[in-house]
């Protein structure tokens, strides 16, 4: 199987878990669009569940699919978010925010009894940080915030670049929440628990992409097909 087949093998896996009367959380990015595609098909058939999605983008194919959508005020309890990575590392911790939805897919994460990560092996690292991690900050003041962002990073071992993110037209990349995403090259990061909270320590940092402690299941699809990785 190549990439892509390898994140549609583990995003219909995921459909296992999935049971009638189920609030789910519907995650965002490419990994994520297969499980939605997937969980519409059963939709189609007459599996009765409701989705809240993690940005405008899912939400919007959700509703071209049919899916039943809610959102977290009206129901602020989910059984099961389901997700795709940049990086997971085999404790779990994972790295979000490629496609910039990393605040609402934490909020909504963090609002269900489990996150089920869906990714290919190409995701699976022994140390996070080759992806650079995204950090979602306010745009008062987001220089001074990136200062001492790049200060607390190098307190805990991580330098390298961190850039502001542009979209294809050079313009600020804004986030659903209007907030901007710095890209933090940091190579490797040797303390992603202790980074983490450091980070989201910084007045103007709204959250980071470091999901620690958060995720209960990884679905990985490789080339033989799909393994599950439970946290401990
Ligand atoms: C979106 O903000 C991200 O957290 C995605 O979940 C992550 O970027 C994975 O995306 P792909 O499934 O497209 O690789």
């Amino acid at each position: 199987m190549n990439a892509d087949e390898q994140k549609r093998a583990a995003a219909v896996r995921a459909l296992d878990f999935i049971e009638p009367g189920m609030k789910l959380g519907l995650g965002t990015g490419s990994t994520a669009e297969h499980f939605v595609r997937a969980l519409g098909a059963r939709v189609k058939e007459g599996l009765e569940i409701v989705g809240v999605p993690t940005s405008e983008r899912t939400g919007k194919l959700a509703e071209s699919l049919g899916i039943p959508l809610s959102n977290l005020d009206d129901t602020p309890h989910l059984d099961i978010t389901v997700d795709g990575a940049d990086e997971l590392d085999i404790e779990l911790r994972l790295i979000k925010g490629g496609g910039g939805a990393l605040l609402r897919e934490k909020i909504v994460a963090t609002a269900s009894d489990r996150m089920i990560v869906i990714a290919d092996a190409s995701k699976l690292v022994s140390t996070l940080g080759a992806f650079p991690l995204p950090v979602e900050v306010i745009p008062f003041g987001c220089t001074v915030t990136a200062h001492k962002m790049a200060d607390v990073a190098s307190a805990f071992g991580c330098t390298g670049r961190i850039v502001r993110r542009a979209d294809e037209y050079g313009e600020p990349f804004f986030t659903d929440s209007e907030n901007f995403i710095y890209d933090c090259a940091f190579g490797e990061i040797p303390d992603p628990d202790g980074l983490a909270a450091a980070l989201n320590r910084i007045a103007g940092v709204v959250d980071n992409g470091l999901f620690i402690g958060i995720a209960a299941m990884a679905i990985v699809g490789t080339p033989a097909g799909t393994n599950i990785i439970e946290a401990k």
